[in-house]
């Protein structure tokens, strides 16, 4: 296996695509998708733009679907949910199919849509993440981030940092796709215990903390609460794995 991090999709290698791709957005979109998986949604489908999320969701009656749109960390106005982890609970998302669009997130998800294998992973499932990918040894596995509109985030590189940690061995530098990977894994060791603290100085977490949404971070920062595991079964879209 041979692990690369990118803190963005836009930092990814042109034309190229691996073999098996973890994306992650971990304030909060992956949070989102892997918490309304274990609470009973049937799928949670990404898109980048909000009008086709619109076009597509109508196909389906009311009952059965759910929005959920964020742009800024806001919540879109025709749609049902924001991108809030804690409001995708059983009574709200079981037995549904989501349709999500979020600022960075859903662009992670598209930009590797084309790989084997897409999974989604975040603080609160990363050992679920390795346990798969410790399986299925992949040959290629890109730690995707999603950043915010372009720019590092120190949330998503910590979680990929967190995955690499228990996957790469130092003694095999062939394991070793990019410097990202052992930046990563240095920023988790420092952090680990204080993801939280981690999380309140980070841009986008302030952001949150400005729009009230302490509670978000704080879930968000959760190690391994769930062993609920994303993957992509169709283009876009991700359900449980089996
Ligand atoms: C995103 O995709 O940028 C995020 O998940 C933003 C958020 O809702 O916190």
């Amino acid at each position: 296996m041979k692990i690369s991090v990118y803190y963005t999709p836009e930092s990814t290698p042109e034309n190229e695509i691996p073999d098996c791709a973890v994306v992650i957005d971990v304030l909060r979109a992956t949070t989102t998708i892997v918490t309304a998986l274990n609470n009973g949604a049937k799928s949670v489908k990404a898109y980048s733009n909000l009008d086709l999320l619109t076009k597509e969701s109508n196909l389906l009656p009311p009952e059965s679907r759910l929005r959920l749109g964020e742009r800024g960390g806001k919540k879109v106005d025709f749609c049902d949910l924001g991108n809030s982890p804690l409001d995708c609970t059983v009574e709200t998302v079981s037995g549904k199919q989501l349709f999500i669009s979020t600022t960075n997130g859903t662009r992670s998800l598209q930009r590797v849509q084309e790989a084997k294998t897409v999974i989604a992973g975040a603080m609160i499932n990363f050992q679920a993440v390795v346990d798969y990918l410790q399986e299925k040894q992949p040959e290629t596995l890109w730690l995707l981030g999603s950043g915010w509109e372009g720019g590092y985030s120190l949330e998503d590189t910590v979680c990929a940092g967190a995955i690499a940690s228990l996957l790469v061995d130092t003694g095999k530098p062939d394991m070793i796709g990019n410097d990202e990977v052992i930046a990563s894994i240095a920023l988790y060791q420092q952090w680990q215990d204080k993801l939280l603290d981690l999380f309140k100085l980070s841009s986008h977490g302030q952001r949150l903390l400005r729009l009230a949404l302490d509670d978000d971070l704080k879930y968000c920062s959760q190690k391994n609460i769930t062993d609920t595991l994303p993957i992509q079964t169709s283009l876009g879209l991700v359900s449980l794995s089996n």
